[in-house]
């Protein structure tokens, strides 16, 4: 077969490790492999590259992609899937893996729909909003990135006895926000599923601040971690938390960190290569069983999609994919609500 694969949407560290293992899975059972640059405004514009062996040697341990990736707003448009269609055939593609998220695995479901070229997704994305997928690649790597920051920055806030809010960039979805948030000790974790008010944000946390900071604790710092998907604007939060200080808690200041772009970047964990690694085997072998319209998935429940050698790894139609990111995004998700209600359940211990 000639296979192409692309990254697209968000990079996300693993990235790497899935382009080299697909290529290097597919080389190896005799494919032609093909790489796509910059996502779907490569596959529209024809700018592809072949994949070799000795390229690929070493890219698993690199963040970003070395494919490149982007957004493409005119794929998203009638004519410009049939654009990518076009380009597909021109290209004499018989398989495309796509490498993204969920707005780049819908492409790939549209795709998939109109074309004789067999598509199979792999979820990477680390705001792990990737429906029926229990942990997109980059997930793990970009928890890791921001518990390092949290704890860097309680070193400082102990220091000065501050309280600071830690900015997560993670879209819509809070599991960054949650999981990270845990494992850094957090007095509180704030995260958009919730759907709170200012007020009510507001509210809860100058409890929090109130019981950390209260006369008789020794406790010298506070962290608050903050999903970009909160309706409330971190520079409004902290200045009416710094209001409520200075009357309350005169001398504990509090400060903000937006972490933005850096939660994105760096070299993947072992665990985002091997979870990368698995799905990038996957996927040529979803190939070779002439499976398309499908993701390799990880970390899948049992009873749903198709499995694979790998009792981690299993095949979920795209069509399934949209319809639970849609759930998860929601909030009405199972998946949702368990965390939601695990994250209730322990949220008076925080601050303790
Ligand atoms: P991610 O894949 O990380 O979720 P985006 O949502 O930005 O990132 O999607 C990346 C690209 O995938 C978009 O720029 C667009 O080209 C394509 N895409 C996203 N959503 C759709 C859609 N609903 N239909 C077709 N293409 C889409
Ligand atoms: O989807 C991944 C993500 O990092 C989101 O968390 C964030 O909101 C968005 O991409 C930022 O996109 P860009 O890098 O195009 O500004």
């Amino acid at each position: 077969m000639r296979i192409g694969v692309l990254t697209s949407g968000g990079d996300a560290p693993g990235m790497n490790a899935a382009i080299r293992t697909v290529a290097v899975t597919g080389i190896a059972h005799g494919h032609e492999l093909v790489g796509i640059r910059q996502g779907y405004r490569g596959l529209l514009d024809g700018n592809t590259v072949p994949l070799s062996l000795p390229m690929l040697d070493g890219i698993s341990r690199y963040g970003g992609t070395m494919l490149g990736s982007a957004r493409c707003p005119e794929f998203c448009t009638p004519a410009g899937l049939q654009r990518g269609l076009e380009s597909i055939a021109s290209e004499g593609l018989q398989g495309l893996v796509v490498i993204g998220g969920n707005g780049s695995l819908t492409g790939a479901h549209k795709l998939a729909q109109q074309s004789e070229c067999q598509l199979v997704g792999i979820p990477a994305s680390i705001d792990n909003d990737v429906g029926h997928c229990g942990l997109a690649i980059g997930t793990d790597t970009a928890v890791n990135t921001i518990v390092e920051a949290c704890d860097r920055i309680s070193d400082t806030a102990r220091a000065h006895r501050r309280a600071f809010l830690v900015d997560v960039m993670v879209r819509e979805s809070g599991f960054l926000a949650m999981r990270a948030g845990i494992a850094a000790e957090a007095d509180a974790i704030l995260y958009g599923e919730k759907h709170q008010s200012e007020d009510e944000i507001v509210a809860h946390l100058t409890a929090v601040l109130d019981r950390v900071f209260e006369r008789d604790t020794e406790r010298t710092r506070a962290l608050i971690v903050k999903a970009e998907g909160v309706e409330a604007s971190t520079t409004s939060l902290v200045r009416r938390l710094q209001e409520h200080l200075d009357k309350v808690h005169h001398d504990v200041e509090i400060r903000a960190t937006v972490l933005g772009h850096v939660v994105r970047g760096g070299g993947p964990t072992a665990l985002d290569r091997v979870i990368a690694q698995r799905l990038g085997y996957a996927a040529i072998v979803g190939l070779e069983e002439g499976r398309t319209d499908v993701m390799a998935s990880w970390d899948v429940p049992l009873d749903f999609g198709e499995a694979t050698l790998d009792p981690y790894v299993r095949y979920v139609g795209l069509a399934d994919m949209i319809d639970e990111t849609r759930a998860l995004l929601d909030g009405s998700s199972p998946v949702v609500k368990v965390r939601m209600s695990l994250l209730g359940q322990v949220e008076s211990l925080l601050a303790l």
